[in-house]
């Protein structure tokens, strides 16, 4: 996830792109950069682009607050990495060949390896490593009097999700935008005109908004906007009024960046998996390795913090069912101090969305120096732990803002699934036909959370009943018991409940003596084979005066014989499930803290990044 910002008007453009980035650098803050057309010191148009590394107030520092680029048409960009380091050279706008184009983008080419790869042998060469420097060599090539065409001549060609803003050198003054799948909106005023990503980023200038629709095509200058589809076609689009004020509108509505998180994981899957499989196949290129190499790996050792570490428990049970491969997962800082025994052949998994936690660095560090091989699976390209390992998978949520994790771990989900047919394929116990049964699943899963959200307001009824509980339970067998950790966690660090996750089956060693009337047990059960069993306990703590939700797949409609509510998530492979059941979990967590009053996105005592043992 990127920010994107554009104007054209009758003012310095770089002051207000700048101010426009600072409203979207919650979309992104590694990297910012602003071109500007203009005319040079011999009269002739040029685009002038400076970037910088880091956050935005270096590039502030650098164009003396925007005074140092003059010109009253540009574009501008705050970047999230996703192909390619952080750093000036990956930093967007992107030029073409003789810099007659250049580009911004939010969103992720697909198929730019391929595309790069044609590209070169035509004769272009590339100086960074992102998927955006190849939109703006195909727009050089296709440019030859009309913009328009050039732009939808790209539209054919490349395959993902963007938004991009658009200068060409002999169109100064003219702006160009094409979204599909990225938002961008269009916003009109006295002043001039403006693309963006999101609202804040203009709000300051218009109310006066078009959200662009899905493959269309803007042309905008300092005194006009024109619209066109994909055929060339100049056509009508409405505007409207935006009456958020400026905070509501960086949540994007949203009460809280933790409920737009949410709302974004169906895209946050969908970036992450579709562009890892091909004709039903899952593609792992990035990590370097065949499946003849992936088949040597004898054992996988897993360690993570938090949540990253219950989607470590999820993947031992679905990477044993799937590849019949031993896997010992860790907690990270028990993990570098217990002297684990690792044999060769075993892969060494860390998994991180910051990439910057103490102790799964130093987990990491502690499998390097054994020499075992290293995979990290992290959010945040660049990141300490994506540089230290031997391979790196990365998820693509784009950034997470509030501390409490969702749209991360639902990614890292996804990541471990991949991984899972992989090497279940690699050792010969996926055949063609189950891969592609596996992958079409999985290319289904965003559709299906997308039908839980719609759902919300069940689970926000529900939770307010229970916003003042002492205690709650969760618990859960096999892949169940791992969401259940999962939604224990959600719940008690932003909740403040006290709250425990128990692997249902050890409920009578114990734990059976803390159950008093009226205190809540969810129950989470996705696994015919272990149903009945948790069924069962849910019983046993029924009378002994729990009040029991039960959290399951349509169709297990028995849940409702035992549980005083159910929450239903739609069917899908049963090693999937994990996927659909955190949703309304992180709801439920979500609007019990919101019933408290509690500063949902920045619980007490925690940090969104811990980068301290
Ligand atoms: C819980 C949460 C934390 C993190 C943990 C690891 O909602 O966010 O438990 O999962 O601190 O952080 P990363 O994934 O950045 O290593």
């Amino acid at each position: 996830m990127c920010g994107i910002v554009g104007f054209a008007g009758y003012q310095q453009a770089a002051p207000v792109l700048l101010e426009g980035l600072e409203k979207l650098e919650y979309r992104g803050y590694d990297s910012a950069g602003i071109a500007v057309s203009g005319v040079n010191g011999d009269g002739e148009p040029s685009i002038e682009i400076v970037k910088a590394k880091g956050r935005l107030k270096v590039l502030r520092e650098m164009t003396d607050d925007g005074r140092s680029v003059p010109g009253c048409c540009g574009i501008g960009h705050t970047r999230w990495a996703t192909h390619g380091e952080p750093s000036v050279v990956n930093s967007h706008p992107h030029y073409a060949k003789n810099k007659r184009v250049a580009v911004v983008h939010n969103g992720i080419i697909e198929n730019y390896q391929t595309l790069r790869e044609k590209l070169i042998r035509e004769g272009y060469s590339f100086v960074s490593s992102t998927d955006t420097e190849t939109a703006a060599h195909l727009l050089d090539k296709y440019y030859e009097k009309d913009p328009i065409e050039a732009i939808s001549r790209l539209m054919f060609h490349i395959r993902g999700s963007y938004a991009l803003g658009i200068l060409f050198l002999d169109r100064p003054g003219e702006i160009y935008a094409v979204r599909k799948d990225s938002p961008l909106i269009v916003g009109r005023s006295e002043q001039g005109n403006f693309i963006a990503s999101d609202v804040p980023a203009i709000l300051k200038y218009t109310r006066d908004v078009c959200f662009l629709p899905n493959l269309e095509i803007v042309r905008l200058s300092a005194d006009a906007i024109r619209f066109y589809n994909v055929d060339r076609e100049e056509i009508q689009e409405r505007f409207t009024q935006i009456d958020w004020d400026t905070e509501a509108a960086e949540k994007g509505g949203f009460a809280h960046f933790m409920l737009k998180e949410i709302y974004e994981q169906p895209k946050a899957v969908r970036d992450t998996v579709n562009p890892r499989i091909r004709d039903g196949h899952v593609v792992l290129e990035e990590l370097g390795w065949d499946d003849a190499e992936l088949a040597k790996i004898r054992r996988l050792q897993m360690a993570a913090c938090g949540s990253a570490y219950h989607v470590c428990m999820t993947a031992r049970y679905m990477i044993e069912q799937t590849a019949r491969i031993p896997v010992d997962v860790d907690l990270a800082s028990e993990f570098r101090y217990r002297d684990p025994l690792l044999e060769k052949d075993t892969l060494v998994v860390v998994i991180s969305q910051s990439g910057e936690t103490a102790d799964s660095l130093a987990a990491l560090r502690e499998a390097k120096s054994r020499g075992l091989k290293t995979l990290a699976i992290v959010n945040v390209v660049g990141s300490s732990i994506a540089r230290e390992a031997d391979s790196v998978f990365y998820t693509w949520a784009g950034p997470e803002i509030s501390v409490a994790t969702t749209k991360a771990y639902s990614t890292q989900l996804a990541a471990v699934y991949l991984l899972a047919i992989a090497l279940g394929r690699a050792r010969g116990l996926v055949d063609a036909e189950k891969e592609a049964a596996m992958t079409q699943e999985l290319l289904r899963l965003p559709d299906k959370i997308e039908r839980i959200l719609e759902e919300k307001e069940r689970i926000q009824w529900f939770a307010n009943k229970f916003s003042h509980s002492k205690d709650i339970f969760f618990i859960g067998r096999g892949l169940d018991y791992a969401s259940s950790l999962e939604g224990s966690l959600k719940l008690k660090e932003i909740s403040y409940i006290h709250s425990e996750a128990y692997a249902a089956g050890e409920l009578k060693h114990g734990t059976i003596s803390l159950i008093e009337d009226g205190i809540l047990v969810v129950g989470v059960a996705t696994q015919n084979a272990l149903f009945e069993k948790l069924v069962s306990n849910m019983v046993e703590v029924k009378s002994r005066g729990a009040y029991v939700l039960g959290v399951t797949s349509y169709g297990n409609y028995s849940m409702e014989d035992v549980a005083n509510y159910t929450i239903y998530v739609p069917r899908t492979m049963e090693c999937f499930a994990a996927s659909l059941v955190v949703v309304p979990l992180q709801l439920l967590a979500y609007y019990v803290a919101l019933g408290k009053g509690l500063d949902v996105d920045k619980p007490r005592n925690l940090a969104k990044s811990v980068t301290v043992e």
